[in-house]
């Protein structure tokens, strides 16, 4: 039996690095470490970065120093994700007291890695990229009691798009993907330990295995991704399924036409635009055109009429006027995204819009930036509207943050705050699919309550009755 020690995880990154960070989990405590809130009792602490935007990267910095000193003696530092990957080296020059940075693809062997560390008295970066065919993806080992409601499964690795701005392709490698049975299995596995909903994921998870065939309109057609999502959804047990991220340019009609077939495949789509002008699409290298992307939106919302689509935005990328621009904030209006995300573009290393310079001001990056999100506040506020008055699905993830409520999400992806009925338990409602009749909608949630004959359904026992 291995001693116990303890491992202090912080975690700056996107949803591949929170899956990254369950599966080095896994690794610790088959090395026999338990994890801890307390850096002070911390035997590792693991800093997990993303270097998708500056920001992020900026934060691990900071973080390091601020650890320095509060470690106990002996215990050793490591940086983990894409960042280590990229500046592996760089970061043991400016992070004095980290031992060790590893890249994505080193996480199986970072107890040995530790082991090293100690043994051979050196600090090591460790950015080996592994992009073979038969890649062998970590298959995850959920326990009950671990598991939450929700629950990530890669498909894919890396990403073969050579987008302009993104740092992705050079820090996750080539783009393999993992086989349908694994995939299958380890969602059995999470839900067998007691997870409900399943999210797929991967860098451009349309392009799962692969090159796709085009019908006689020119359109790609897929059979391997929504084929996965056809098997995943046949599992018994599951009550919703997921998935993220999307390429446009790849997203089938044969993905639509799962939205409309599979009843526990969620109503949501993150279908990232990036910008709404043709012209810098084409300077991202991003390989379609406006009005390709809206045609694909118009045939998923004809297939599935109230369909939520998500979007991410990238403005003030170089070379970006102001009637470019304007384009993004036409396309918002014509798109009417449930939500987005958007970002003030940020020059990273190693990429190809190195070369067209960084030539929109800060401040003005920052006027159009907050532009968009004006704008789209407004129209995520008449998007969540019309879900006031009717009733909702909601998978229930957890107790609200505010108090006497539990919390979930909508087929749709919206978060939905519930009233604690009188007497009802949070666990009892946890894990569950429950109508909700949504009373207001506020910036970016919605609120509501159990309609009466749900609560007496409760009661009687019969809740999951329509998903089982
Ligand atoms: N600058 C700003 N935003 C970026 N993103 C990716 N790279 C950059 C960059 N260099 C955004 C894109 C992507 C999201 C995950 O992050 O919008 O879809
Ligand atoms: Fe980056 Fe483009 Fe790949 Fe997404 S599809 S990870 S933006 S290169």
């Amino acid at each position: 039996m291995l001693a116990s020690r303890r491992v202090y995880i912080e975690n700056y990154g996107c949803q591949m690095n929170d899956y990254d960070v369950a599966r080095l989990v896994e690794v610790l405590r088959r090395d026999g470490y338990e994890r801890t809130e307390a850096v002070e009792d911390a035997d590792l602490v693991l800093i997990e970065t993303c270097a998708i935007r500056e920001k992020s990267e900026l934060k691990v910095q900071s973080a390091a120093g601020r650890y320095k000193g509060k470690t106990k003696e002996g215990a050793l530092v490591a940086i983990g994700g894409c960042v280590a990957q990229q500046e592996g080296p760089k970061l043991l020059r400016r992070i004095p007291n980290a031992d060790l940075t590893f890249g994505p693809d080193q996480i199986v062997n970072l107890p040995s890695l530790l082991r090293r560390v100690k043994t051979e008295k050196r600090r090591i970066a460790a950015t080996e990229v592994i992009d073979v065919e038969d890649y062998a993806f970590l298959d995850a080992d959920p326990q009950p009691g671990d598991v939450r409601v929700t629950a990530l499964v890669t498909i894919q690795k890396g990403c073969d798009n050579h987008c302009a701005y993104c740092v992705v392709p050079n820090t996750r490698g080539r783009e393999v993907s993992r086989p349908v049975e694994e995939v299958v299995a380890e969602a059995r596995r999470f839900i067998a330990a007691g997870a409900r909903e399943i999210t797929l994921i991967g860098q451009n998870v349309n392009s799962y295995h692969g090159v796709k065939q085009l019908d006689q309109d020119g359109n790609p057609v897929d059979d391997q991704f929504a084929e996965l999502l056809r098997q995943v959804d046949a599992i018994e047990g599951l009550a919703r399924l997921r998935y993220t991220t999307s390429h446009p340019k790849d997203f089938t009609r044969a993905v639509a036409e799962a939205h409309r077939d599979l009843v526990r495949l969620g109503t949501w789509l993150h279908l990232p635009v990036q910008s709404g002008s043709t012209r810098v699409l084409a300077a991202m290298k991003r390989d379609y055109s406006v009005e390709e992307y809206l045609a694909k939106l118009d045939h998923a919302r004809s297939l599935v009429p109230d369909l939520s689509i998500t979007s991410d935005l990238i403005v003030g990328y170089p070379g970006e006027t102001i009637a470019d621009h304007e384009a993004t904030l036409a396309l918002l209006e014509r798109a009417r995204y449930d939500a987005i995300y958007s970002f003030a573009y940020s020059a990273r290393p190693g990429t190809a819009a190195l070369t067209l310079g960084d030539d929109v001001p800060v401040e003005e990056k920052s006027r159009r930036l907050q532009e968009v999100q004006a704008l789209q506040r407004r129209i995520t506020g008449e998007r969540l509207a019309r879900f006031v008055g009717k009733e909702v699905d909601v998978l229930v993830e957890g107790e609200s943050r505010v108090g006497g409520q539990v919390c979930g999400r909508s087929s749709g992806n919206q978060m939905v705050n519930v009233d604690l009925p009188a007497g009802a338990r949070v666990e009892e409602l946890v894990g569950r699919v429950v109508k909700v009749r949504i009373g207001v909608a506020r910036t970016n949630t919605l609120a509501g309550q159990l309609p009466s004959e749900s609560l007496s359904d409760m009661i009687s026992g019969s809740l999951d009755g329509a998903l089982a």
